[in-house]
């Protein structure tokens, strides 16, 4: 339990040895569930709970803060990592009502079959007084469930955003004190989980832009005592700009994909773009989904698998597609030794992307002069597009 302010407290739990999220995400720095406590002269509030694996450091907590009720719990988001201990919280205090919008209302009940009488449903806008404090819900659709909102501690000016401005960063400092460490998790995050969806976050961010905030208190990671760090960062990776930089992925299986890899990267060095090369055999998906933030583009690099992408490629090409970076272009690279439709299929995973596509460049077993002369002019073509 940490104290944020006079009767708010931070008593979520902090996983230092998650490494994993959704079975998917990597977590190099574990990751915080952040639930508060915000004590009223007449009502207490609970803000979120935590992933059910940690109920009990969420009770322990709750019991230590020396509350003897919850009137009400504020579910800002329904996937579990926040509100997965809901159920136990009620049975431990039956009488707390669980506020929430009509979209987040349903979602709880589908997903954790809490009764429909437990529920107070709350408007955009709407405001709930605990007495000497005001809660204000703030509809912040989008990030990244549709149902998400934001709480603001009116008295305090505390802004509660959930997912929103988040971080995976088990840490025991409870407020930022290394920004660029929080930067960087901090991208990481809006790389994985946020990036589909920079229209929402533009409109979310335009929403509060008017409230005066002395802190961001997210779910996940580190409080902002300094707000203008998180939200400059987030207007910088929403905004249509893109830094002077390729990511060129590949995987290679005898080497001339390899070979191929190389030489574009030498020739685009030379041209002084900045390059970030992956082998994406064992990447770490985070890392590559951060470069995808603010890259101008993307080179995708194959062999040929039985007639088609390897899957690691299909991989990153299905990556790409899904998290909808802002890239300008995209280009295949690679080789095949009898045929093969290892472009059309790479292409085909990246249906969503209305990025430029460059002409691919495929050599038939070893790269030979021809195919550098073709990456020599890729790499003129891409250098022509950093220009503009
Ligand atoms: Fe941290 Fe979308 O849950």
């Amino acid at each position: 339990m940490r104290q944020v302010r006079p009767n708010i407290l931070e008593v979520g739990a902090i996983d230092w040895d998650r490494k994993l999220f959704d079975e998917l995400i990597p977590l190099p720095d574990g990751t915080s569930y952040n639930a508060y406590i915000v004590k009223g002269s007449e009502k207490i509030a609970l803000i979120d709970t935590v992933d059910p694996p940690k109920i009990e450091t969420l009770i322990t907590n709750i019991v230590e803060s020396g509350i003897k009720k919850i009137d009400y719990l504020i579910s800002h988001h329904a996937e579990q990592d926040h509100s997965g201990s809901i159920p136990n919280v009620l049975e431990i205090y039956p009488d707390a009502k669980v506020v929430t919008n009509e979209k987040c209302k349903n979602m709880l009940i589908d997903l954790m079959g809490i009764s429909k009488d437990k529920f107070i449903t709350i408007e955009d806008g709407q405001e709930l007084s605990l007495g000497d404090k005001t809660l204000k819900f703030i509809f912040t659709p989008w990030v990244h469930w549709p149902e998400t909102f934001s709480t603001y501690l009116v008295e305090d000016k505390i802004l509660f955003s959930c997912d929103f401005f988040g971080s995976h960063l088990a840490s025991s400092d409870l407020f930022v004190i290394d920004q660029a460490k929080v930067y960087e998790s901090a991208k990481r995050y809006y790389a994985e989980i946020m990036m589909p969806f920079r229209g929402p976050i533009v409109k979310n961010l335009e929403k509060i832009k008017d409230l005066d905030i002395a802190i961001i208190a997210p779910s996940h990671g580190q409080l902002y005592d300094e707000p203008k760090f998180i939200i400059d960062a987030y207007k910088k990776w929403i905004s249509d700009e893109v830094e002077n930089k390729v990511i060129v992925a590949y995987v290679s299986m005898h080497g001339s994909t390899k070979k191929m890899v190389e030489y574009l990267v030498d020739a685009l060095i030379k041209r002084n773009i900045g390059v970030k090369q992956f082998n994406l055999i064992g990447v770490d998906i985070g890392k590559l989904a951060i470069e995808m933030v603010d890259a101008a583009g993307i080179v995708l690099a194959s062999p040929t698998v039985l007639s088609g992408a390897h899957p690691a490629a299909a991989q990153a090409a299905f990556l790409v597609n899904a998290l909808r970076p802002k890239t300008k272009y995209l280009a295949v690279i690679g080789s095949f030794g009898w045929g093969g439709r290892m472009v059309e299929q790479l292409k085909g995973l990246l249906a969503n992307s209305s990025a430029e596509i460059l002409e691919p460049i495929i050599a038939k077993g070893e790269p030979k002069s021809e195919d550098f002369q073709k990456l020599d002019k890729l790499a003129e073509e891409i250098a022509k597009r950093h220009k503009k």
